[in-house]
């Protein structure tokens, strides 16, 4: 890392750290307990870390995640915490026979879908810069395969259900589509062999050589 210094605040707390620190690291290097706000630490992949951004000089925030983001000197931070659903959407997938059925099981799971108002929250909360405004419209048009290539970065942060006034969950219904169309395609052709030679009993699989940590049954 470089030998330079910045000055910022994370959480309240003037930190000063390297400049080639990313704001996770700086946080944890200055004592930041390390508890909630972190996953894959630096993969960029959990969602876990997002946090709002003012930049020196700047009135607008961003949401950016913290262990992406390079540390500015002036810069202040603000983890968002994780929340609790109030309203999990339920669905079976098994329901699901044809790709005539998605447009109406979106409707059912999702009804506050079509009622988006284009305000674009979804689209400025995003840390990974999807066009999550669009992704819902594809939605409830019915166009599941571009909502799908929308939402196949989400990173699962929930800053755009945070953003949402309609309350619409743009990221969960982003997930449904891919898991729906995930359940109606064909399977990889050897995971159906191996599963169905597991079934005839032709292979079989020793469970007890799985290692399991000391003490777990
Ligand atoms: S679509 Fe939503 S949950 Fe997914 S990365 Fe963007 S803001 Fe996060
Ligand atoms: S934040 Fe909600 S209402 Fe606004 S554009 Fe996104 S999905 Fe639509
Ligand atoms: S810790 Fe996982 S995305 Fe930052």
């Amino acid at each position: 890392m470089s030998d330079d210094k910045v000055s910022l605040v994370i959480e309240g707390r003037e930190v000063s750290a390297p400049t080639s620190a990313s704001i996770i690291q700086a946080y944890s290097a200055s004592g930041g307990q390390l508890v909630t706000n972190v996953g894959c630490m630096g993969q960029g992949v959990c969602g876990s870390c997002r946090c709002m951004v003012r930049r020196d000089g700047q009135r607008e925030v961003s949401m950016e995640l913290a262990c992406e983001t390079p540390v500015e000197a002036g810069m202040q931070v603000a983890f968002v915490s994780y929340f609790q659903p109030k309203r999990p959407h339920v669905y079976d997938l098994d329901t699901l026979t044809d790709g005539w059925q998605i447009l109406d099981a979106i409707d059912e799971v999702f009804p506050q879908a079509k009622h988006c108002r284009h305000c674009g929250g979804c689209d400025r909360a995003c840390p990974r810069g999807l066009d999550v405004q669009k992704g819902v419209e594809y939605a409830v048009s019915g166009d599941v395969q571009a909502a799908k290539d929308v939402f196949s970065e989400c990173i699962m942060c929930n800053l755009c259900t945070l953003a949402c006034p309609e309350r619409i969950r743009p990221n969960h219904l982003g997930l449904f589509v891919r898991r729906a169309l995930a359940a109606l395609t064909l399977r990889p052709v050897e995971l159906m062999r191996r599963l169905r030679q597991i079934e005839s009993g032709q292979l079989t699989v020793d469970v007890s050589a799985v290692d399991r940590p000391e003490g777990r049954p």
